[in-house]
């Protein structure tokens, strides 16, 4: 049985440490997140933005210290960690698309290996995700006749898909033409209005201010800065991240 502690807290990170070789790149790592929320992480190239997510989801394993999703520890290896990866979803910067099937057949095809649906099940859900992520006319569509934008969208349905109980993104939007971002983000701030729960790695200030719920600022391996949006841009709290912040609003 899963023991969810009371306060709804999906993901807990306690005292996670990770290194690659010499190189500390996670420093204690201490970090709830309850269900519902939308948290964006930003922060230094090289600080551990992708880490943390690729810890989170199993897809490097911790030194040290523990991740528990929904109460649970993640599981080091093994088929526990498959069946875990099943319930987060995530989306890359590069979309991550199969480049020779169709925008159908990306969507349905977890679902149909992985959770069993049916072809024609798996079909008429991918159609409606399609339809939530404003390109329903794609479904026969190759990646390669895409825009980025679509793709991406693309690779938000295949994840939702998944009925997946968090969502993480790694600079969605930051392989996009500028025109393309909006459309990206749009979709995502309807799923964050929707009570989905997610961490969102981007320097996108403008979608942080409207849409998430807290912000994170990592350097170095360490969280310097959690708090909601407007807290950290009337004033963050480390030299670290004023800096960040005046760059990323001059550029
Ligand atoms: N598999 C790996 N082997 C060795 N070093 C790694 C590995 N993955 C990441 N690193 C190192 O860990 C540090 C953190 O990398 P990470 O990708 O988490 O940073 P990031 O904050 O996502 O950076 P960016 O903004 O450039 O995407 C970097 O110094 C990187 O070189
Ligand atoms: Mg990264």
């Amino acid at each position: 049985m899963a023991t969810e502690p009371q306060d709804g807290r999906l993901v807990e990170l306690e005292g996670v440490r990770k290194s690659f070789g010499p190189h500390v790149v996670l420093d204690s790592i201490d970090l709830s997140i309850r269900r519902g929320e939308a948290v964006v992480v930003a922060g230094p190239s090289g600080s551990g933005k992708s880490t943390l997510l690729r810890c989170i989801n199993g897809l490097e394993a911790i030194d040290a210290g523990d991740i528990r999703f929904e109460g649970q520890s993640i599981p080091k290896a093994g088929k526990g960690i498959y069946r875990l990866r099943a319930e987060m979803g995530m989306v890359f910067q590069s979309f991550n698309l199969f480049p020779h099937k169709t925008v159908l057949d990306n969507v349905t095809l977890g679902p149909i290996e992985v959770k069993g649906l049916s072809r024609l099940d798996a079909q008429t859900r991918a159609r409606a995700l399609l339809e939530r992520v404003g390109i329903p006319e794609k479904a026969d569509a190759v990646p390669a006749d895409l825009s980025g934008g679509q793709q991406q969208r693309v690779a938000i349905a295949r994840a939702l898909a998944m009925e997946p109980k968090l969502m993480l993104f790694d600079e969605p939007t930051s392989a996009l033409d500028p025109e393309m971002i909006r459309e990206v983000l749009d979709v995502m701030r309807d799923l964050a209005r929707d009570g989905m729960t997610m961490i969102v790695v981007t320097h996108e200030m403008g979608f942080a201010r409207e849409v998430c719920d807290r912000l994170l600022f990592i350097d170095a391996g360490a969280i310097v800065e959690d708090a909601p949006p407007e807290e950290f841009f009337r004033g963050a709290k480390s030299e670290r991240a004023r800096e960040f912040v005046d760059k990323i609003i001059h550029h």
